[in-house]
This record gives structure tokens, C-alpha cells and sequence, in this order.
């Protein structure tokens, strides 16, 4: 098992450029199998995930090609499959888009159960009550962990989640796309990732209105067509090296992003005392994060968007345990999502864990350790402890890592950080 090797202590300067949106993509790529042709995905981020999805719609016969520039071409009119049990899909938390491409376009899916991050319970109950409502038959077999969708013809129909859950609503999006009639999700997610599937739709010749309100329409098109299509940046990367800039008192200068998904990113930085700007060089946006100072201690909340998203609240408590005063973070949206805490405490951080929050005292410094990544974020938040502490930490469990982010080690240290990956 591979691990990262890294001697805290380099201010990160520099310019980065972020990479496609991963979340984006995940819903973007199974959308294709809506399409009666090829389609061509643009700036999509090298990392597991997409490889890995890429990897699950060859196993359904799709003719897929991932270049190293992140461009894939997907054909899947030669999908010959409609069922995806193997054990990369069941390992797979994104793999639960095929129930609505699938059961979209064939009306038949047979699935695994989706696994993915291990960071709580992740129900799907709001899914599975969409596809029922589009009057599918979804039958869940626990003991051979597996789901089946089955519809001779899709009715569009009004559906009201529970939860504004971003998986839902894009799962229903993609059922509703070429159903017969109009759909209406109601409390819909509105996370920039919606708008990139809808608009993906729409390129299609879909029809999605709606997207990025709580309210979404689509009209069911019988006939979706190929197209080209480039992924939006991505906002959890992004501001993933807004927190590490801030954390290590640097100056870094982000491009290829869009400035207002990172706006609870940058509020929060604000009030901590970093010094936030925004602005474009004729060309396009950019966002540049700097720090001179001790940062202060500030509150967060995890909210769905446009609120501050859970997936920032571990990079965010990995700089707070060293800001000045007291921090209250309060996870409202996954509770495992405090694993990495435990990590920060061996490094010398105060942090007292109750239920859903955790209070932080700032610290001095931190000192390296051998730690071990639980998730995605828990990993970049390790990364970024590490960046600030005295001494060579080493980072275990990288793989959670490369599920999301492209070139991680390779983009820190262009930014002057001193990591190194040894497989
Ligand atoms: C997606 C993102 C993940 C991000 C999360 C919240 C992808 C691949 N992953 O995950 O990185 O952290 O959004 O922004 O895009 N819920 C239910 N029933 C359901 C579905 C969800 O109760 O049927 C609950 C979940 O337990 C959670 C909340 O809704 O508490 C939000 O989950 P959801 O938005 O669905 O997250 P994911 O789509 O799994």
C-alpha cells in the first residue's frame, strides 16, 4: 500500500490550476448511457473514480476511451448488459447513477448494492422513492445485496424528497430524462453538480429546467443524441487548496475555477482572518488565498449548497486546530465524517468530539505522525495537518485520496511542499 511522505513546515506560494469537478463527472458519464451515440466528456479529473466508472460502463459494453488529457469518449449504443454486480461496483458509492441511466434508458437495471467512502449510513430510500413514483418496480434482495429497477414505459410524475439529496435528485433527472411526460422534483439539491448533469442533458437534447433551484422540470425526450461536453471545475479541490494556502500562511493563486461555488469557502477563510480576492485576467476567474498571520478560531455548519459543504469541514478542521481561540464545527449531514479527528489529536490538537460537533481549542503547532486517511476528505485534511506540523509525517490509506484528487502530491509540491509518494 502506497503512502505520502511529508515535511511540514513549506508555506505553499504559487499557482495551481484545479481540475474538473469530480462529483460532476460521476453524474455526467453514466448520463451518456442516455444518449443513442457517442458522446465526448471534457476536463475530467485523472483520478479512481472515474477511471473506475469508466472501467463499469466497458463491462456493459459501452465502447469507452479515457485519454490522459481527461477526455472520454463514450459510446454506448453497444451496451448489450443491464446488469452491473461486480465487485468494483459494489466498492462504489457513484455506481447507484446506473439505476436512473439504466431503468432510463432500457427500463432494466440489476445492480449491487453501492458502497463507497465509509463515512455513515448513506440510505438511498429518496432514490428508490423516485423511481417507484416514475412507476418503476424496485425490488431490494439484502441477502444477495443486490437492487432491481424494472419498467415497461417511465411516467413522469411530481416527486417531493425528503432530503435535498444530490444523488437523488440526480438519479431522478437521469430516469425522467427520456421518460414519457413531465417530472417535477420538489426540494430538489441545488449543487453546482445538478447543473452540469442538466445542462449535459440538455446538450443531449433533453430538457431540464430548473437546475440549480430547488424546483427541477423535465420533460421526457424519446431520442437524446451525442454530444460534446466539458465538465465544470471542481469546487471541493479548489477549496481544498484555498485551506491549505490559508493553514500554511501562504500565497497561492487558483486557477480555472468559479468564483461564487467557493463563496462559503471564502467567507469562512475571511473570518479566520486570510485574506481572500477574486478577480479575472481578461481572460477567465481566478481566486488568490493568502495569510500572514495567526488565523482565528471561526464556527461552521454544514449545509447543503450554498451553504459550507460537508466535504470542506475536515481540511477546515485540520487549519483550525491550529488557529488561534475556539472553533465549533457541527456535521449535520454524514456523523462519520469526524474520523480524521481522532488522527489530529495523536498530531497534538485539542479537539473534544460530542455526537455531531466538535469543539476545537487552537494550538501552538502540531507535531508529525503516522496517520491514516478513512475517507477522501479525511485524507486531504491529513495532508493539510501535516503541511503545518513540525517534523515527516507519513500518510497512509492514499488510495482515498486518488479517488478525488488529480495529481495531488504533484500540485503541492509545485506549490513548494515537501511530498513525496512511496508505493
Ligand atoms: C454527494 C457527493 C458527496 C457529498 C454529498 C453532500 C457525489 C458522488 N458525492 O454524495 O461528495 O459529500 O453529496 O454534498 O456526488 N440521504 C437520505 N436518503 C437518500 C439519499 C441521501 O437520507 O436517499 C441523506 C444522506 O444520508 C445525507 C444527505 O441525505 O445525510 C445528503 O446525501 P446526498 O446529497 O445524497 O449525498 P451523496 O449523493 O451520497
Amino acid at each position: 500500500m502506497g503512502y505520502f511522505e511529508i515535511k511540514g513546515g513549506a508555506r505553499l506560494e504559487g499557482v495551481v490550476t484545479i481540475s474538473g469537478a469530480k462529483n460532476a463527472g460521476l453524474g455526467v458519464i453514466p448520463a451518456a448511457i442516455l444518449a443513442g451515440e457517442m458522446c465526448v466528456i471534457e476536463n475530467l479529473p485523472c483520478v479512481s473514480d472515474v477511471y473506475i466508472f469508466g472501467e463499469i460502463l466497458s463491462e456493459l459494453g459501452a465502447a469507452v476511451n479515457l485519454a490522459k488529457n481527461g477526455v472520454m469518449t463514450i459510446d454506448p449504443s453497444s451496451i448489450s448488459k443491464l446488469t452491473a454486480t461486480s465487485e468494483s461496483v459494489s466498492k462504489f458509492r457513484a455506481s447507484y447513477y446506473l439505476l436512473g441511466a439504466l431503468l432510463g434508458r432500457y427500463g432494466h437495471v440489476e445492480l449491487a448494492l453501492p458502497g463507497g467512502c465509509d463515512i455513515g449510513e448513506r440510505p438511498i430510500d429518496q432514490h428508490i422513492k423516485g423511481f417507484e413514483a416514475l412507476g418503476a418496480t424496485v425490488v431490494i434482495d439484502e441477502e444477495n445485496c443486490k437492487i432491481t429497477a424494472d419498467a415497461d414505459q417511465l411516467k413522469g410524475c411530481e416527486i417531493y424528497l425528503d432530503v435535498a439529496s444530490v444523488g437523488a435528485t440526480i438519479n431522478i433527472m437521469l430516469a425522467a430524462a427520456r421518460a414519457e411526460g413531465k417530472t417535477l422534483i420538489v426540494n430538489a439539491a441545488k449543487e453546482p453538480y445538478i447543473v452540469d448533469v442538466a445542462n449535459f442533458i440538455n446538450m443531449m437534447g433533453g430538457s431540464v429546467r430548473g437546475a440549480g433551484t430547488d424546483e427541477i422540470r423535465i420533460t421526457g425526450r424519446q431520442n437524446l443524441h451525442g454530444c460534446t461536453y466539458a465538465i465544470i471545475p471542481d469546487m471541493m479541490e479548489a477549496g481544498t487548496f484555498m485551506i491549505a494556502a490559508a493553514a500554511t500562511g501562504g500565497n497561492v493563486v487558483l486557477n480555472n475555477v468559479i468564483p461564487n461555488h467557493l463563496d462559503a469557502i471564502s467567507a469562512k477563510l475571511l473570518e479566520s482572518g486570510a485574506s481572500v480576492e477574486t478577480d479575472d485576467d481578461g481572460r477567465e476567474f481566478y481566486v488568490k488565498v493568502s495569510a500572514n498571520r495567526r488565523l482565528r478560531g471561526v464556527n461552521i455548519k454544514t449545509q447543503f449548497y450554498p451553504g459550507f459543504p460537508t466535504d470542506l469541514q475536515q481540511p477546515m478542521g485540520a487549519m483550525l486546530s491550529l488557529a488561534k481561540g475556539r472553533s465549533l464545527i457541527i456535521e449535520d449531514i454524514f456523523e462519520q465524517r469526524f474520523k480524521y479527528v481522532e488522527e489530529l489529536k495523536r498530531m497534538g490538537a485539542q479537539i473534544k468530539l460530542n455526537n455531531r460537533r466538535a469543539m476545537i481549542e487552537g494550538v501552538d503547532s502540531l507535531k508529525a505522525c503516522d496517520l491514516y486517511a478513512s475517507d477522501l476528505r479525511a485524507g486531504a485534511a491529513l495532508v493539510i495537518a501535516a503541511l503545518t506540523a513540525d517534523g515527516v509525517s507519513r500518510l497512509h490509506n492514499i488510495h482515498y485520496i486518488d479517488r478525488g484528487y488529480e495529481h495531488f502530491e504533484h500540485k503541492l509540491a509545485a506549490l513548494g511542499a515537501d511530498v513525496k509518494r512511496f508505493d
